[in-house]
């Protein structure tokens, strides 16, 4: 795989190597990510898996100087990302439509198929992603204007990095279960 993107030209990426090559960067390429790839980031969260229509909303961040502010007050936003996606939920229509349920867990999930779709997308653009929620609701509500009833639920950092070689994996652990909890699937699991 290539880093450059060539605007217009999206790398064909096998789906199972995406994953494998799959990381979250923390150090990105100053150079601006084009509106043309931003919107085809939007179009993958868009894509992505939700319970119920009319919940899910977006804000894309490439505002430069909004994006030095969310470094200040996002302390989980370790990065040099030029642009970020915030995915929202819209809690009245969410309630609306799920009840109070559907906004504490679903919401949730709609939010974490985004993510994955992020990650995946940004493969083939040359891009990388980092999704970041250690932050205070109330300071991405300032900083993005959020209506009271619209819920931050993640920040993406979005930007150019080195297409190779792949940052080592962190060997973040999960456990496989056969049937019944405590019974070993396969090899047990991965790093
Ligand atoms: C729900 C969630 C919240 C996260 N929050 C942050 C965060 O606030 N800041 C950050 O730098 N990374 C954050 N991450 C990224 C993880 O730290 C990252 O996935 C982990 O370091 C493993 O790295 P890898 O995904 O590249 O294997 C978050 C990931 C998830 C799934």
């Amino acid at each position: 795989m290539q880093a450059d993107s060539g605007i217009g030209t999206p790398l064909a990426l096998d789906v199972q190597d995406a994953m494998r090559r799959r990381r979250m960067y923390r150090e990105f390429d100053e150079r601006p990510v084009p509106r043309e790839l931003l919107e085809r980031m939007v179009w993958a969260a868009t894509r992505a898996q939700q319970a119920r229509s009319g919940v899910r909303n977006i804000v894309v961040v490439d505002d430069p100087v909004l994006m030095a502010t969310a470094r200040q007050v996002l302390p989980g936003f370790l990065s040099n990302a030029p642009a970020m996606l915030v995915h929202c939920t819209d809690t009245v229509r969410a309630r609306e439509v799920m009840g109070r349920r559907g906004v504490e867990s679903a919401t949730w999930i709609d939010a974490g198929a985004a993510c994955a779709h992020l990650a995946l997308m940004a493969q083939t653009l040359g891009l990388g992603t980092c999704t970041v929620t250690s932050w205070s609701q109330p300071a991405v509500q300032a900083l993005l204007d959020l209506p009271d009833h619209v819920r931050a639920d993640v920040t993406v950092a979005v930007g150019y990095v080195p297409a190779a070689p792949s940052p080592p994996a962190r060997g973040f652990r999960t456990s496989w279960h056969h049937n019944r909890f405590g019974s070993m699937f396969g090899s047990g699991g991965q790093g």
